[in-house]
């Protein structure tokens, strides 16, 4: 890909995220995402979190279920921790600015780069690619839009969005390139903590997902305890204790996966958690980790229902992130459309 450029110095840390709107929300999300945008509120900088439905849409939605899922899911952000009068929090689709700087960037990457992305190849696999929308292929230029709209600097995500943020830093720096100019920032992609990829309870090769055919592989936000008792008891493991250190992990992916997931919930590290049980079978590991995520998850299950009893209320808080999203992308956006030659002389 295009060579590596220093991220200018002009711009100050501003963190942008994002979550696609097509289904319910799972574990994984929360500890790789939503656990994360909350704490990143304590930092004093600004932090924009979008629900980006116009990326739920690279695959056909049922609107009636997409509408429903976008406010579930910006009840699972405000049920998480994120407060919308410290954070923006607003749908992609309500500034039109992410749209109109996807446009530029579809000319400006190029098709060679597009062809890496393993999203697109993963979600196409088995199936008749040829079929796919032209959304579904050009998706990461929408991502790096988003972004960008807002010259973001650090983008929190799971481990599987960091290729989609090196094609981001690739378009930025040829854009910067071709026109000449230090204008859009090189972001940094913030994946951290013990659960930027928690896997599925049923193959721990596979990562926890809400498109996965079983319900069995995952924990749904709107899951309740006897949901979440039963999924994790029946979770696939080995027939071996927990070892003393984590070396005895290697191998044992699904023992791996839990572990990760009682440190990530319990805010401990993995070679804590393994030290503290050392020894345990998964018969009375199992128990006290699901204990552990009823009490982590149950109140943001509660939460996430009373907030849905309201949706108008949601809304409101959405098109007011809205407002202040546009604020800041439309002036960035119109000096894309200075820099790139277009006339702008309407009033
Ligand atoms: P998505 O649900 O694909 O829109 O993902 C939203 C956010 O959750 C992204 O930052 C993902 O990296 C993160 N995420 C999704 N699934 C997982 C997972 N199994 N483990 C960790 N992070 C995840
Ligand atoms: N592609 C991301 C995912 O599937 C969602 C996303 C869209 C995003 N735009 C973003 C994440 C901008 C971070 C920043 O998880």
């Amino acid at each position: 890909m295009a060579e590596p450029v220093q991220t200018p110095q002009a711009f100050s840390k501003r963190i942008f995220s994002g979550i696609q709107p097509s289904g319910g929300l799972t574990l994984g999300n929360y500890l790789g995402a939503l656990k994360r945008f909350a704490e990143k509120q304590n930092e004093g900088i600004d932090t924009i979190y979008c629900l980006v439905d116009m990326h739920a849409i690279t695959v056909w939605q049922d609107p009636a279920k997409l509408r429903q899922q976008t406010r579930e899911g910006a009840a699972a952000f405000i049920a998480s921790g994120v407060d919308p009068a410290r954070s923006i929090l607003f749908n992609q689709s309500q500034v039109g600015a992410h749209a109109e700087l996807a446009w530029i960037f579809n000319c400006v990457a190029r098709l060679g780069w597009m062809n890496r992305m393993t999203q697109f190849k993963d979600k196409t696999a088995g199936k008749n690619a040829e079929n796919a929308s032209l959304g579904l292929y050009a998706y990461p230029s929408l991502m790096a839009a988003d972004i960008m709209a807002y010259h973001a600097t650090h983008v929190p995500v799971g481990e599987d969005q960091k290729q989609h943020l090196e094609l981001t830093r690739d378009i930025a720096a040829k854009f910067n390139h071709d026109y000449g100019v230090e204008f859009f920032p090189i972001v940094e992609p913030v994946i951290e903590g013990a659960a930027t990829r928690v896997m599925s309870l049923r193959d721990g090769t596979k990562k926890m997902s809400k498109s996965d055919p079983s319900d069995q592989s995952r924990i749904n936000l709107t899951d309740d305890a006897d949901a979440i008792a039963t999924k994790i008891r029946k979770a696939k493991t080995d027939p071996d204790p927990l070892p003393d250190t984590l070396d005895g992990l290697k191998d044992r992916p699904e023992a791996r996966n839990l572990v990760n997931i009682y440190a990530a919930l319990s805010g401990k590290t993995a070679a804590d958690v393994v030290a503290e049980h050392a020894g345990a079978q998964f018969v009375s590991f199992k128990p006290k980790l699901a204990e552990l995520a009823v009490a982590v998850l149950s109140p943001i299950t509660t939460e996430m229902n009373r907030l849905l009893r309201d949706p108008a209320e949601i809304d409101r808080v959405l098109g007011q992130g809205a407002d202040r999203a546009e604020a800041i992308a439309r002036p960035i956006v119109d000096k894309v459309y200075d820099i790139t030659g277009m006339i702008r002389s309407r009033r």
